[in-house]
């Protein structure tokens, strides 16, 4: 189904021809002084340069042709050469009705739908999973599900750092504090144990003690950076080491990311590019791509027109060992083969970019990736306390992300709690939805590059631009439509009505402009333009409710047209937050 826009476009550009002009001025936007009007086209000022005509007389003929269009209630010449337009009540509830008995509300199937991988979350296995990895995994997965619902076929690879340094440290502090253990035994050729020689909080404490006691001590640095080095070069005890370390870390993930409704499809990481490290630094070497430099492999990827410098990609360091560079390249050469993807999209701190740079210039140097294939890098910000430094726990170390949702989950079950009429259980559980959606709606309501402040206690509130007031709404949408059905009429069976009301109206002009938004949002990949729409639909919706009398309208139609309008109101937000990846409880 066509776009609003372009359905008025197609209107104005008949004008246009009937009146003797150019069609390719028929340009039609939102209107930007929505005092005087809904929709303008302001093409009658470049026409008037090319026909050397007042665009005033030009506008005048466009809207005299305009006169027979159904579409506008009222279409305005208006100096020095501005169309302006209203849109007629009857042409925007049938939108709406055909809008409405689309399963995607308006959005169409993309011409060719594209495979994408989507790379985040990347938590790191063995650190905890901290705060700065919230913002990756919260903007991946709503730029996944939307492109997802655009049609697009999209992979998520949660890409866990599990290849490097830390595991050198486990490994070594894990041979300090138990040296019997049988991984450590070289002659030892039998099976190792299947229980893992440690549990989730025992090696959690293990990371950051061997991290603090490397940096002071340079022989047991060099261990940690040994054991990196054999077990990436398949040392048997070491690989089964990792494989302990790996259940018991994926288990705990699994558990965090699920607290934060993150669903991978993939449960990859760093160490399942290893396989193709070697050819592909056989082949880099052959090709002529990759050249010594002070011991290292590297591969030039500066061009003539940088403007800063930007450094060769190191593929191996002197001692042989593979760096982040070398596994997100031999990454790309697995997915290539496993998927063949169109597109794929890293999301990361933006700090990572020139990393990015580096890598996406050697794969398509190299030809690691297809001419073609897209590389697609979205940098964020970071997530700041309230005093404008990098967000910490009160007693100033980093937060780890448990205990973030643990807060939030309290602090909105406070609110909620104060006036609960239902059960404990249930007040849990809105309490975590809520949660949740202040959290994640907090996070993406911002353009992702930018900074934020996380502020609890304005991202828990009901009221302004929240995730809980976006809750809210739905949750008093669904309250109305339940009261109506329980009269025993059917909500399914609603006709849209003409407006009759000017927040009848404005509800119904929020409401078609659904398909726009996602398109717009996916074409930029950018959840916060989908946020800012539902929080206008929002108020349009509330200003809406506290004008009209709904369940006491006697006038049954009226009614049915009012419940219809409520209904597409409801699919639109909850599509938009599903798109997010939240979801409204029942009640709250
Ligand atoms: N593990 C990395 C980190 O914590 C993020 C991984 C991002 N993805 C990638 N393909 N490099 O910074």
């Amino acid at each position: 189904m066509k776009k609003l826009v372009e359905q008025l476009t197609l209107e104005l550009e008949t004008a246009f021809e009937k009146a003797g002009y150019d069609k390719k001025y028929a340009v039609v936007t939102l209107s930007n002084r929505p005092d005087l009007c809904e929709y303008q086209c302001n093409g009658a000022m470049a026409a008037a340069k090319a026909y050397h005509k007042a665009p005033i007389l030009i506008a005048n003929e466009v809207v005299e042709a305009l006169s027979e269009s159904a579409c506008f209630q009222k279409a305005e010449a208006v100096a020095p050469g501005f169309i302006n337009m209203t849109l007629d009540a009857g042409f925007v509830s049938s939108y709406l009705k055909a809008m409405s008995s689309e399963e995607k509300l308006g959005v169409n199937a993309p011409e060719k739908q594209k495979t994408i991988i989507i790379d985040y979350g990347g938590a790191n296995v063995a650190k905890p999973l901290h705060v700065g990895h919230l913002r990756s995994a919260v903007i991946g997965e709503s730029v996944k599900r939307i492109a997802r619902y655009v049609g697009h076929r999209v992979i998520g690879d949660v890409h866990l750092g599990d290849w490097g340094y830390q595991m050198g440290l486990v490994i070594t502090e894990l041979k300090k504090r138990k040296p019997n253990l049988s991984y450590f035994d070289d002659s030892f050729t039998g099976e190792y144990p299947k229980e893992p020689p440690f549990t989730i909080a025992e090696l959690e404490e293990i990371y950051p003690t061997a991290s603090a006691y490397a940096k002071e001590h340079g022989d047991y640095k060099e261990e940690a950076l040994h054991a990196t080095y054999l077990l990436q070069n398949g040392h048997r005890g070491y690989t089964a080491i990792w494989q302990h370390i790996m259940n018991v870390s994926v288990t705990d993930l699994k558990k965090n990311y699920g607290a934060l409704n993150v669903e991978f499809d993939l449960w990859k990481g760093e160490a399942d590019a290893q396989p193709y490290i070697p050819s592909m630094v056989e082949y880099l070497k052959k090709e002529g791509y990759a050249h010594l430099d002070q011991g290292a492999l590297v591969v030039d990827v500066k061009e003539e027109t940088d403007t800063k410098e930007i450094p060769p990609c190191m593929i191996l360091k002197s001692d042989g060992a593979a760096l982040y560079d070398t596994t997100d390249l031999a990454t790309l050469i697995e997915r290539e083969k496993l998927y063949q993807p169109d597109e794929v999209i890293y999301i990361t701190d933006k700090r990572q970019e020139l990393h990015f740079i580096q890598v996406f210039r050697c794969a398509k140097k190299t030809g690691i990736v297809r001419k073609e294939t897209e590389l697609t890098f979205i940098g964020f910000g970071t997530m700041n306390g309230k005093d404008g430094k990098p967000f910490k726990t009160r007693d100033g170390g980093v937060m780890r992300l448990e205990y973030l949702i643990a807060d939030i989950n309290e602090e909105m079950y406070k609110k909620i709690a104060q006036n609960r009429t239902v059960a404990e259980s249930e007040a849990k559980e809105t309490a975590r939805k809520v949660a949740l959606s202040a959290l994640k709606y907090g996070d993406l309501s911002n353009q992702a590059a930018k900074d934020y402040v996380f502020d609890v206690d304005r991202f828990t509130s009901f009221e302004g631009n929240t995730g809980p007031y976006i809750l809210y709404t739905i949750v008093r949408i669904k309250s109305i439509l339940g009261r109506y059905a329980e009269t025993g009429k059917n909500v399914q069976t609603c006709e849209f009505k003409e407006a009759d009301s000017a927040s009848a109206k404005a509800l119904m002009l929020e409401a078609a402009k659904f398909n726009q938004v996602i398109e717009n949002a996916y074409d930029e990949l950018a959840p916060h333009k989908i946020c800012a729409y539902i929080y206008d639909l929002s108020n349009a919706f509330n200003r809406f409710y506290h004008e009209t009398k709904i369940l006491a309208e006697e006038n049954e139609e009226k009614q049915a047209g009012y419940i219809a309008l409520l209904d597409i109101t409801k699919r639109i937000l909850e599509t938009c937050i599903d798109m997010l990846g939240f979801e409204a409880p029942e009640r709250m």
